[in-house]
């Protein structure tokens, strides 16, 4: 069965004078989610957005809001991006000592439980896990600022993800995160990545947000 691909602009290269334009660029333009990186500049190098974020983006859109929670102690802000409209929480689990109980507590608020990978993490550290969350997340350049390059040896380790939910949870999404454009879409694609978050490569575009988006949506199957 080939799961529909998503598109999930992240609004870390957004043009935050008008934000709420943008993200309804997006949506008009055929988006499916709207990825928040949430970074502590502590977990990872920026200081980017809070749940007051959320709750503006959740104002202007009724997209599912994807928030990567790039932040240490990722447990003490679950209820915060819940209560401001957060619709899936995804947290890394080089922060989350208590990952199961952590992934519980995010779907007793009423979110979608997502759990992420740095490169260098190797994805049988999730094997206990895989049957419990609703998406997994593969960083594929290092957490932190958008415009990075594709890191290429990800790869294996989307390719590993998806034969294990195949087998265990087939319904969970495996989503990639860093360095997507129309060269490296399709080989994240092909690995058998299924949501594919992109800043620079849409709100970057030199003819805009829906043209970003289109040449996206182009390399997928229909
Ligand atoms: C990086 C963030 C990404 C980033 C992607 O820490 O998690 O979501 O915004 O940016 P691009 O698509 O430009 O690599
Ligand atoms: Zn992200």
């Amino acid at each position: 069965m080939l799961i529909k691909s998503l598109i999930a602009p992240s609004i870390l290269s957004a043009d935050f004078t008008r934000l709420g334009q943008q993200i309804q660029a997006c949506q008009q333009a055929g988006a499916d989610w709207i990825h928040v990186d949430v970074i502590d500049g502590h977990f990872a190098p920026n200081l980017t957005m809070g749940p007051f974020i959320v709750k503006a983006c959740r104002q202007v859109t009724d997209l599912p809001i994807d928030v990567h929670l790039m932040i240490e102690k990722p447990e003490r802000l679950l209820e915060a991006f819940a209560s401001a409209g957060a619709s899936h929480l995804t947290v890394h689990v080089e922060t989350c000592p208590h990952l199961y109980r952590t992934l519980q507590n995010i779907r007793e608020l009423g979110c979608k439980a997502g759990v992420v990978l740095n490169p260098g993490t190797p994805p049988s550290l999730l094997d206990e896990v895989l049957h419990l969350v609703d998406l997994v997340l593969v960083m594929s350049v290092n957490p932190g600022f958008s415009g990075q390059a594709f890191i290429p040896q990800v790869l294996p380790k989307v390719r590993y993800l998806r034969q294990r939910l195949d087998e265990i949870n087939p319904n969970a999404w495996l989503e990639i995160d860093g360095g997507m454009n129309t060269q490296t879409l399709p080989l994240a694609l092909q690995a058998g990545a299924r949501v594919f978050v992109a800043a620079n490569a849409i709100f970057n575009h030199p003819d805009g947000i829906a043209a970003g988006i289109k040449e996206l949506r182009d390399c997928m199957p229909a």
